[in-house]
């Protein structure tokens, strides 16, 4: 096989240039071409060494898929030291993305230039890992510690010109990033530049109570994960230790995250959210439908938000609502949202009104004939959506793809009113949609092949992580979420307050506690949409008895200033109230519920174990792809913290076998109607087969 790796002299420089695709991860082979590559150039003619990448951006990380496996000499961090200790300058040219260990090959380098488009960073914590070859120790002698721990803790990549300023960045190249690079290499020589080791600068420090106060915020922040605050611990000995004791300390701190059960969860799901792009059975030839006009049925928070997207992403827009003041409402949230953007720096004034200039107003359906997409975004009700789609069906062109955002309604139903079943999808946005990355991607029953790939592919184009899955009751997430919602209310009329429930759920990791999370969406949705349901359909209801007497005292959440709690008007704080607390007590005993202490662990394994059991349905209904997609769809669509990987992967590190146990136990304690175990589950644990198994097994098929 021949290398990833070529080496050739151009006149005086020793050219590396790696050619790895996707995005020319540090695989083992990878490495092993540098390191020769640099054996090479230390005995011919180079007068100095240029290292860059084919293809679309420059070494974008190590290759994960190669952790978890035994790791392979030369290894990174060995390799990093031997680029800045060669007897021969060495320069990194960076385009696209320098990410991870690519960026750490480049921070040994003497020099590093880098066309002004391409991005730089360490995103280790992202995958609950640190920078592990130099990357903690290099950083802070480049840009200062403060500059480190903010570009290593959040891990967000920065632009050239900002890594520029940072002194990441050496120097910026216009036009050819080969030529250019080379040209600089020849000027660095002539001028007799130094082998300026990284390893060798001085650290600009912090002092320790500014290191204290970080520690404290991102103890907040991101609440629960080990590996941002061993990367405090890192830049803590780049401050006070020689080099290579840093360096020592960092690849201690490096290998327990890489052993630790966050990691193994982070990294499962980087590689579940790019596998959820993908639709098993879509032939790969699908032609896609071109969208450049888009049009929007309803101006409410959700239409507003979507309409957003689209316009965000260099589309036109058509905001269509009944009437011209709901019209114009509609439009000032969106202004209201473009403002929010500028003063939050996130945008310019000018790409604000650009993007604000794409989207029209109309309360005319005609106005909606030549739309590549129209989304519908109004209230839930089957009846009106009907409607809509009759009217769409009279008034849109033909190979228009008309879509639902339907949080809970039978696509199948909506698509049968129109001419054009196979044209018709769901598109299931979260709240605010112009900010959460999920989209729930409904595929009906006769959704053609071509409509379903599209909005896969628009889905990446409007930011969004697009997750597939079949037809019914509140698709995954929803579905999911109302046997986790049920044990939530159950935990508070058996005797758990609000704030038990609500706490023991964010120490475990979720970003707000299910009772606050329906206080915030409006305990009123729930209450419609139960009402909407035949009687024998709604569910268990001691679970929902205090959330319906809640809304029917006006107590509809945040919106109303009181719901399961009550709310400061100003800083919209919880607090509990002893109100609830009456109505609770007096909704058990109406029920004759006997209430008692519950703790905490008991409270996180009914909600959590009652997502999975009810997560292994929708697989063995093929309602979900896979496992991995419905964690992508928790941790993106519903607070479900990264570093515990989503339910399914969840369910998978705790132990199926244990999981069914407590499933089984919850079954005789509270009762089959709530608790069956999943066939599914009770299968994998019968043939001692994980559900990471049980998806390569069927991924291989
Ligand atoms: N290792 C292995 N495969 C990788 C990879 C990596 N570091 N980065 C991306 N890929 C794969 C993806 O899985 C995907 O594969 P499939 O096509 O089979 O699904 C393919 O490359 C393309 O990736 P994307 O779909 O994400 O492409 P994109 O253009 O949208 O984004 C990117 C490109 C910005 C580089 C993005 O892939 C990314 O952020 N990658 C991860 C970067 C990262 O985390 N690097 C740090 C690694 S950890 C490290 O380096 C530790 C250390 O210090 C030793």
């Amino acid at each position: 096989m021949s290398s990833p790796v070529s080496y050739e002299l151009v006149d005086d420089i020793g050219v590396v240039t790696i050619d790895n695709p996707p995005v020319n991860a540090l695989s083992q082979a990878v490495r092993q071409g540098i390191h020769d590559a640099i054996q090479v150039a230390r005995s011919d003619a180079s007068k100095a060494i240029l290292i860059l990448c084919e293809g679309r951006t420059f070494i974008a990380g190590a290759d994960i898929r190669e952790f978890g496996q035994r790791p392979q000499e030369p290894y990174l961090p060995d390799l990093c030291t031997e680029i800045e200790n060669s007897t021969k300058l060495v320069v990194a040219a960076m385009h696209g993305t320098a990410l991870g260990g690519g960026f750490e090959v480049a921070l040994g380098c003497h020099y590093r230039c880098a066309l002004p488009t391409a991005r730089v960073g360490l995103p280790e914590v992202k995958l609950g890992l640190l920078p592990g070859a130099g990357g903690t120790q290099r950083t802070p002698r480049l840009a200062g510690a403060m500059a480190a721990l903010d570009l290593i803790t959040s891990g967000n990549p920065v632009d050239a010109g900002r890594a520029a300023s940072l002194g990441l960045v050496d120097h910026l190249v216009e036009g050819d990033l080969r030529e250019g690079a080379l040209d600089w290499c020849r000027e660095l020589v002539a001028k007799g530049a130094s082998r300026r080791k990284t390893s060798e600068l001085h650290v600009e420090t912090i002092s320790d109570g500014v290191l204290a106060d970080y520690r404290a915020k991102l103890a907040k922040r991101a609440r629960g994960q080990v590996a941002p605050q061993k990367i405090i611990e890192c830049i803590e000995a780049a401050m006070m230790l020689p080099f290579p004791d840093g360096m020592a300390a960092e690849r201690e701190k490096f290998m327990e995250c890489m052993q630790s059960p966050q990691s193994a969860a982070m990294r499962h799901l980087f590689f579940a959210e790019r596998e959820a792009t993908k639709v098993s059975d879509l032939p790969a030839d699908t032609v896609l439908r071109n969208v450049d006009k888009v049009g929007v049925i309803g101006a409410g928070t959700m239409g507003g938000g979507i309409a957003m997207n689209f316009a965000n992403a260099g589309m036109q827009v058509t905001l269509l609502e009944v009437s011209d003041e709901a019209l114009s409402n509609g439009l000032q949230t969106i202004d209201h949202n473009y403002m929010g953007g500028i003063k939050r720096g996130k945008l310019t004034e000018a790409e604000a009104l650009e993007r604000r200039g794409r989207i029209t107003g109309t309360t005319n359906y005609a106005t909606l004939a030549d739309a590549d997409l129209v989304v519908e975004a109004v209230f839930e009700s089957l009846d009106l959506k009907q409607d809509i789609f009759a009217e769409l069906d009279s008034v849109c062109k033909q190979g228009a793809i008309l879509a639902t955002n339907t949080s809970y309604q039978d696509v199948d139903r909506i698509a049968a009113v129109t001419r054009r079943p196979k044209d018709v999808i769901g598109l299931h946005f979260f709240s605010p949609a112009h900010i959460m990355k999920l989209l729930e991607v409904v595929r009906a029953e006769k959704t053609a092949d071509d409509v379903l790939a599209t909005c896969m592919g628009l889905a990446k184009k409007i930011g969004k992580t697009p997750v597939v899955s079949g037809v019914c009751y509140g698709f995954i997430g929803n579905r999911m979420l109302g046997h986790y919602g049920r044990e939530a209310q159950l935990c508070v009329i058996e005797g758990a307050a609000p704030e038990a429930v609500d706490t023991a759920m964010e120490q475990w990791g979720m970003a707000m506690g299910p009772l606050a999370v329906f206080d915030l969406a409006g305990l009123d949705v729930g209450y419609k949409a139960r009402q909407g349901l035949p009687e024998d359909k709604r569910g268990d209801p001691r679970a929902f008895r205090v959330a319906d007497a809640l809304v029917e005292m006006g107590r509809c959440g945040q919106k109303t200033g009181a719901g399961f709690y009550r709310y400061d008007p100003e800083t919209r704080q919880r607090s509990s109230d002893p109100d609830v607390q009456q109505l609770i007590a007096s909704a058990a005993d109406d029920l004759d519920i006997e209430r008692r202490e519950i703790d905490s662990s008991e409270i996180v394994d009914r909600l959590i174990f009652a997502l999975a059991n009810e997560g292994m349905n929708i697989l063995a209904e093929g309602i979900a792809q896979r496992p991995g997609d419905i964690d992508v769809v928790y941790v993106y669509g519903y607070g479900f913290p990264a570093f515990r990987g989503g339910p399914m992967h969840y369910a998978d590190a705790v132990g199926l076998d244990d999981v069914l146990q407590r499933v089984q136990e919850f079954q005789q304690r509270f009762g089959s109607e709530n608790w069956t175990p999943a066939p599914l589950l009770e299968q994998l644990v019968a043939d001692k087969m994980t559900l990471s198994e049980w998806a390569k097994s069927r991924r291989s098929k």
